[in-house]
C-alpha cells in the first residue's frame, strides 16, 4: 500500500476499505501495547510481512475482509490457502483476552475464523484467561464474566462448536504441557529483546507467551497441517516467534550445501552463483574445485555487489580451507533434536547417494521438497511433532467513530457487541465523516470517503458481503451524491438492526455454550 492507502501496484481494488493509515512514521508493533499501526507500509519493508494481494488469487472465493484489503498482509498464507483449495487438512486458530466486551474490531476475527471453518477447516478459537490474569492483572471472576461473552458472540456469529474447538488455556492442560517443552528453546535475553521484558517482568508474565506459543502450535498436535492465526499486525512479534520454535523443535532441519562445510545463508547465495559460473574457473566444470571457487570469488568480475564484504571473505576462506574438495550440490540434513534412534532411521530412509557425518548427513539424488518431507516423516514416525511454521493474517485496525483510534476505554469511539441496539444506532449518529463543511461543497467536491470512520464502518461490517453495495457508498460519496445525514441514518439503522439481530441470536447461543464441555467458571482464585 502506498501512503494514502491506495495500492502501488495493480488495479485499483472493486471496494475500497478504510484510507489506511496517516501521520506518525514510527511503528511500534508491541501485543500489549495502545499502539495502532500508523504506518502499514513499513510493517512490509521493516517486518517481511507480506501483501496480501499477491496471494488473494490462490484463495478460492475470498472473504469481503479480503477482497476490500481489510485484511491486507499475511505471513505464509500460501500453504493454507494451496490446502483449502486443494481439499487438504488446514487449520484456523486465533485467541481472544477476556478483558472487556467483545466489540465490533473482534467481529472482524470471530468473522475470519468462521470462514476458514466454513471452508473445511478445522477451526480453534481459545480464551487467553491465563494471558489476561497475567498480563493485564484481570481477577478471575471478571474473566469468566468475559469469557462466556466472547464465546457466545462468536457463536452467535456462526462459528459451528461441534466442528470446531472452543477452549480456555487455564483448562487446556495440552496447551500448558507444549507451552512448557517449548520453553525448553526460548530464553530470557530472547524473550526481553521481542517483548521489552527486564528484570521487573512477572515470571507468569513470561509463562503468559509461551502459552501463546503453545495455542498457535495446538492444532499441529496431532498432525502437522498447515495453519493460519488470524490477528492484528500487533501480534505479529508473537507470530514471528512461534514460527522459530516450530523449526527448533523439529528432529531435522534440511538445507542445501556444495561441500562439507557449513554455510551461513548469505555464504548459500553466494556459492550458489560461484557454482552456476563454474565453467569461468573451473579446468574441469565436471568436477570444480573449492579452491577454484575461492580464487573467482577473490577475483570479483562477476561477483554482483550485493554481497558483504564479509560474506566474501568468510565464504572464500571457507572454500580455500576445503581446496580440492569439488563443488556438488546436495541437500544437507542437519541433527536438531533428533534421537540417535530417528537419526539412524533416517539414513536407512534416504535413497540414493549419500554420505554421513557426525550431526548432519548429505544426499546427492534428493530434491529440496522431497528431503523436507522425508525428515517430517522420520520425525513423526519417531515421536516428534513435525511442525509446519504456522501462517497468519492481519487486518486493519477500525479507526474510532470519533476520529482517532478506536479504543475500549473511549466508549463513543467504539461499539459493543453487547450495546443496547439504540446506543449503537445514536453512536453512529455522531460519528465523525469524512464530509464537507457544507452541503453545497460536499455536491461540488465529493465526500472523503477513504478517511470517514462511516464508510469503513460499511466496508468493515455493515455491507456485509455485498460489494456492489458498498461499492456505491463510495462511489456516491466521492461523487458528491451521497450527504452525510442520510448516509449516517442508513448506517445507523443498519447498526441497530445487526446489533438486534446479534443479540437475539447470542441468546440462543447460550444453550449451545452450556452444552459443551467448557468450563464456564473457573476454579482458580
Ligand atoms: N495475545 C492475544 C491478545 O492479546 C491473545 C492470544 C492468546 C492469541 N493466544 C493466542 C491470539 C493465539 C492468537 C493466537 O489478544
Ligand atoms: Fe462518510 Fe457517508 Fe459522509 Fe461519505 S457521505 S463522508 S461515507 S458519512
Amino acid at each position: 500500500m502506498a501512503d494514502d492507502g491506495t495500492r502501488d501496484r495493480g488495479k485499483r481494488p472493486p471496494v475500497r476499505s478504510d484510507g489506511g493509515a496517516k501521520g506518525a512514521d514510527d511503528v511500534a508493533l508491541d501485543p500489549w501495547g495502545a499502539s495502532t499501526v500508523d504506518d502499514y507500509r513499513k510493517l512490509f519493508e521493516e517486518f517481511g510481512i507480506e501483501v496480501f494481494e499477491d496471494v488473494l488469487p490462490r484463495v478460492p472465493s475470498p472473504h469481503y475482509l479480503m477482497r476490500r484489503g481489510v485484511i491486507f498482509g499475511h505471513r505464509d498464507y500460501r500453504p493454507v490457502a494451496d490446502a483449502m483449495a486443494a481439499d487438504e487438512p488446514f487449520a484456523a486458530l486465533s485467541g481472544f483476552m477476556p478483558t472487556g466486551d467483545p466489540h465490533i474490531g473482534h467481529k472482524l476475527v470471530f468473522d475470519e475464523l468462521i470462514w476458514h471453518q466454513e471452508r473445511g477447516g478445522d477451526v480453534y478459537g481459545l480464551i487467553a484467561d491465563l494471558e489476561a490474569h497475567a498480563a493485564r492483572g484481570l481477577s478471575w471472576e471478571e474473566i469468566d464474566e468475559h469469557t462466556e461473552s466472547y464465546l457466545l458472540s462468536l457463536i452467535a456469529l456462526g462459528f459451528d462448536p461441534e466442528d470446531g474447538t472452543l477452549y480456555r488455556q487455564s483448562t487446556n492442560r495440552e496447551v500448558q504441557d507444549l507451552a512448557f517443552e517449548l520453553g525448553t528453546k526460548a530464553n530470557f535475553s530472547e524473550l526481553g529483546a521481542i517483548y521489552d521484558f527486564d528484570g521487573e517482568t512477572e515470571v507468569s508474565y513470561m509463562q503468559s507467551v509461551l502459552t501463546q506459543m503453545a495455542d498457535i502450535l495446538y492444532p499441529q498436535l496431532e498432525e502437522p497441517k498447515p495453519t493460519v492465526i488470524p490477528v492484528g499486525p500487533d501480534q505479529d512479534p508473537h507470530v514471528r516467534l512461534a514460527r522459530d520454535l516450530a523449526g527448533r523443535m523439529r528432529y531435522f532441519g534440511v538445507t542445501e550445501a556444495y561441500a562439507s562445510f557449513e554455510l551461513e545463508d548469505e555464504e548459500r547465495e553466494l556459492l550458489t552463483l560461484a557454482f552456476e559460473h563454474r565453467e569461468e574457473y573451473a579446468s574441469d566444470p565436471e568436477l570444480p574445485r573449492c579452491e577454484e571457487a575461492a580464487f573467482w570469488i577473490h577475483e570479483g568480475a562477476s561477483v554482483p555487489d550485493r554481497f558483504a564484504n564479509e560474506t566474501l571473505l568468510s565464504t572464500s576462506r571457507k572454500l580455500e580451507n576445503a581446496g580440492k574438495e569439488p563443488l556438488r550440490p546436495r541437500v544437507r540434513f542437519l541433527d536438531r533434536n533428533a534421537t540417535e534412534e530417528a537419526f539412524e532411521a533416517l539414513i536407512e530412509a534416504i535413497d540414493g547417494e549419500k554420505r554421513v557425518y557426525e550431526g548432519h548427513i548429505d544426499s546427492f539424488d534428493l530434491d529440496r521438497e522431497a528431503a523436507e518431507e522425508l525428515a517430517r516423516e522420520v520425525e513423526i514416525e519417531h515421536g516428534g511433532y513435525g511442525f509446519l511454521p504456522p501462517s497468519s493474517i492481519y487486518h486493519r485496525f477500525m479507526t474510532g467513530l470519533t476520529g482517532g483510534k478506536m479504543s475500549s476505554s473511549i466508549p463513543a469511539s467504539h461499539i459493543s457487541l453487547l450495546d443496547d441496539p439504540g446506543d449503537g444506532y445514536e453512536k453512529v449518529k455522531s460519528a465523525t465523516t469524512g464530509g464537507r463543511e457544507t452541503a453545497e461543497k460536499q455536491r461540488e467536491l465529493g465526500g472523503k470517503a477513504d478517511e470517514c470512520p462511516v464508510y469503513e464502518l460499511y466496508a468493515y461490517l455493515l455491507a456485509n458481503d455485498d460489494d456492489e453495495f458498498a461499492t456505491e457508498v463510495y462511489d456516491e460519496c466521492v461523487g458528491g451524491e451521497r450527504l452525510c445525514g442520510d448516509c449516517k441514518e442508513q448506517a445507523a439503522e443498519l447498526m441497530r438492526s445487526f446489533l438486534e439481530d446479534h443479540q437475539e441470536k447470542r441468546e440462543e447461543a447460550r444453550e449451545l455454550l452450556e452444552g459443551l464441555d467448557l468450563e464456564l467458571e473457573s476454579d482458580r482464585r
